[in-house]
């Protein structure tokens, strides 16, 4: 055998006995933490970098109002986790330092803002991305980002598979020669249908008739046909929704078609896909500096924005006007998934209110609109009113 053949297939099979070890892991989990049952909840706040650590820091500031009760009584307590920014990562040469993943692992919930990913050019070492670290350290599989646009008629939540797809050996691709490059996309059974139960299980606890598969198992037969087969599969049991499938690529013209997008309830899709989509779907409702999103495994759960950290405004001394939104939009998932759902609904509400109906501040992200501090104040006020 050609020796650049020999070691591709070497390192190729260190990759498939990774992954049958990761999905005998899965096999092996339990059920999903039980929050009535915990007598306290730890929900760990975590900046990030670029505009991170101020709309998260809003966002924990709105939801230490909205908890101020539980958090006199001792049923919550928060915790400020430093250390997750480029700078110290790139010192530790790691996508996660060791001692903030053990200060991670020691809460229930995380709210976490944007971190940096380096890429090729940067001053920053090639670490892995922080978000995908954390997705796959505490094994958060799912991932789900709810868009809301009421006068279109769209009410979308997207419950994009999070930990494996293009993502789960995403840094371990490699170049066979300078000629030929592999990168390699892995579908498990577990891990398919534990997203794809949770799709089904929300459409049904939320009276939801239709949930969307999304893949181009036209093409990528093996991965992208899996996911879709197991997908039906889970599907079968639930005869009062109603399943069907689109590829990718028309999926993306339909979200932008006003007669047909507002028929669209549940969708469920692998990682890239999900990524892709949802990034699209948020531009409807503003922009990816409105969305949430919640990434939920059995044992932890974390929630943040779904855009970047947006270094150049920091760059340009514009941080202190940063969109909280998101990071608002990933605290109302935030309560409502450890069990507050009225405080969520509440919150949830004066968003809205904030947001699209009275407008009474606009974030512009500069000092023609007002400060994120402002309009975290403008959300506790509004609350105040419901
Ligand atoms: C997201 C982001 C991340 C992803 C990046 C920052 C690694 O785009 O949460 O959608 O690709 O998943
Ligand atoms: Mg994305």
């Amino acid at each position: 055998m050609d020796e650049k053949v020999r070691v591709a297939a070497e390192k190729f099979a260190a990759l498939v006995e990774a992954q049958l070890a990761r999905n005998e892991r899965i096999k092996s989990q339990k059920e999903f933490l039980d929050f009535e049952k915990l007598d306290k909840i730890i929900i760990g706040v975590c900046g990030g970098d670029g505009i991170g650590p101020v709309i998260t820091n809003e966002a924990a500031r709105v939801l230490k109002h909205l908890l101020a009760d539980q958090v006199a009584s001792g049923r919550i307590e928060f915790r400020q986790i430093d250390g997750l920014t480029i700078e110290n990562r790139a010192a530790h040469h790691k996508a996660i330092p060791d001692d903030v993943l053990a200060q991670l692992k020691e809460c229930h919930v995380i709210l976490k803002g944007p971190t940096t990913t380096p890429r090729a050019g940067d001053p920053w070492p090639n670490v892995e991305s922080a978000n995908v670290a954390m997705r796959k350290e505490l094994d958060l599989f799912a991932n789900v980002r709810p868009v809301k646009v009421p006068e279109e008629g769209i009410d979308w939540v997207f419950f994009r598979e999070n930990t494996e797809g293009a993502y789960a050996v995403g840094s371990y691709g490699f170049p066979v020669d300078e000629d030929v490059a592999f990168d390699f996309v892995v579908t498990t059974t577990e891990g398919t249908e534990r997203i794809a139960r949770l799709a089904y299980e929300y459409a049904k606890k939320n009276h939801k008739h239709r949930v969307s598969i999304i893949t181009k198992a036209n093409i990528v037969k093996t991965t992208d046909g899996k996911f879709l087969r197991l997908c039906q599969e889970i599907g079968k049991e639930y005869p009062d929704i109603t399943t069907d499938d689109w590829y990718v690529d028309i999926t993306t013209a339909k979200l932008i078609d006003p007669k047909r997008r507002r028929d669209f309830q549940v969708f469920v899709l692998p990682n890239l896909y999900g990524d892709i989509i949802t990034d699209e779907a948020a531009e409807f409702q503003g922009g990816v500096g409105t969305a949430g999103s919640a990434n939920l495994g059995k044992r932890y759960a974390m929630f943040e924005a779904i855009h970047g950290s947006a270094p150049r405004m920091v760059a340009e001394g514009r941080d202190k006007y940063a969109d909280p939104c998101s990071m608002l939009r990933a605290s109302v998932l935030l309560l409502s998934h450890i069990g507050f759902q009225q405080e969520a609904d509440r919150l949830e509400r004066a968003l809205d209110i904030c947001m699209y109906e009275e407008k009474k501040l606009a974030i512009t992200g500069r000092d023609t609109g007002c400060t994120c501090q402002q309009f975290g104040d403008y959300v506790m006020e509004t609350m105040a009113r419901l």
